[in-house]
């Protein structure tokens, strides 16, 4: 048996490359910059479409699954449901895999206005989004020049507010067809959602299917990122990189929720505000246009310098979600999203999978 000493110091070697797991820097790094970028040039005609399912795949999803399937028709993209891609644990109604279909959706119109088309999106028959372009005058916005530079970025930020016209630009960007995004900049209020927080990590932590699952979409070392171009890096939220044999016990051992409770305190903390996000409905449509309302705030953050990291504690474990409408005051309808923002260092990017992994037919 493996004591803890001994891991402790297994992962001290780990932290020297050259003698343990960072098996893959070099793959890593290469995909890492093929990923994060968008064209010099305008695409060809013929690859039009697969440029925007391109910008379309670099969106936030929960847990980085990438739970989306594109169908490419004569008048259009249809972003689909990838159902085997669902995470139950976290999200036994799909929801945030729908708020992850409307983050790519956003992307997707985003990098059509650059190129030229006007995207509308509508819900797909068979569930998704379904979007048709039609030729436009190209005009490029601030948020597609942040498509290929927003992250989740899960350090801590620098603790100073934003302007008002900053807070004015995000709101506006995270508002939508009967979607509202509530800034909330207030350290009094700001603490209330933190203890909500805390009570939502400390359930799933102590929720065996949650941090299995979770476990299952770690992706502890560079190498292992890059062979499946997906799931949460660790590097990408600060943590060290190990091979996988050693970053498993090593999980079991410090991951623990008074470390994860006191390290969502001080991200809390050094923020400028966090932000909830709130639909008028509850059903698949309102949680696309949640998706793509969110986005819009991350591109804008972005193209600010401004860091968004998303907090779902209080809005994934549902017998929060009533203690988090009576502080918000939003009666009975179901928050959907918390964000946190503020200025601070960028951290690693997280991966995505090849374009023949996601495309259903060229
Ligand atoms: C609907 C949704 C819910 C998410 N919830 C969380 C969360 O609660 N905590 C977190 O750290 N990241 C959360 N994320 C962020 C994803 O883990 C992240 O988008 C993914 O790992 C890809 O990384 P990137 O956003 O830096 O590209 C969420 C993303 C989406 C779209």
């Amino acid at each position: 048996m493996p004591t803890r000493r001994n891991l402790l110091r297994a992962a001290s070697l780990a932290a020297v490359p050259a003698l343990a797991g960072c098996d893959g820097n070099d793959a890593y790094a290469r995909l890492a910059n093929e990923t994060w970028r968008l064209p010099a040039a305008p695409p060809e005609a013929m690859q039009l479409r697969r440029e925007l399912v391109r910008c379309a795949t670099l969106a936030p999803s929960s847990h980085n699954t990438q739970c989306w399937r594109f169908r490419l028709g004569e008048r259009g993209i249809d972003i689909l449901p990838d159902l085997a891609r669902r995470c139950p644990a976290v999200d036994p109604d799909d929801h945030h895999l729908h708020v992850s279909l409307g983050c790519a959706a956003e992307n997707l119109v985003q990098a059509a206005l650059h190129h030229g088309w006007h995207a509308q999106a509508t819900a797909a028959a068979g569930g998704g989004v379904a979007i048709t372009l039609e030729a436009t005058t190209a005009r490029s916005t601030p948020l597609y020049g942040a498509v290929a530079q927003r992250q989740s970025t899960r350090g801590e930020y620098d603790g100073r507010p934003l302007s008002t016209p900053e807070l004015g630009l995000l709101e506006q960007a995270g508002s939508g067809q009967g979607v509202r995004v509530l800034m909330i900049t207030g350290r009094a209020a700001m603490e209330q959602l933190l203890a909500l927080v805390v009570a939502g990590n400390t359930a799933q932590m102590r929720d065996a299917a949650f941090v299995a699952e979770l476990k299952d979409w770690i992706r502890f070392s560079p190498g292992e990122a890059a062979r499946s171009g997906d799931g949460l890096y660790t590097a990408c939220t600060g943590n060290p990189t190990v091979p996988r044999w050693l970053g498993s016990p090593l999980f079991d051992l410090f991951f623990t929720a008074d470390g994860e409770n006191d390290k969502y305190s001080r991200q809390i903390r050094s923020s400028a505000g966090l932000a909830v996000f709130v639909s008028d409905g509850d059903d698949p449509a309102h949680w696309i246009e949640t998706g793509r309302c969110v986005e819009r705030f991350a591109l804008q953050a972005t193209a600010l310098d401004i860091r968004t990291a998303y907090l779902n504690q209080p809005v994934e474990v549902a017998a929060l979600r009533p203690q988090l409408a009576a502080l918000l005051g939003i009666g009975t309808r179901r928050p959907d999203l918390v964000v946190r923002f503020g200025r601070g260092p960028r951290l690693p990017v997280s991966l995505r999978r090849p374009l023949a992994a996601v495309i259903d037919t060229l």
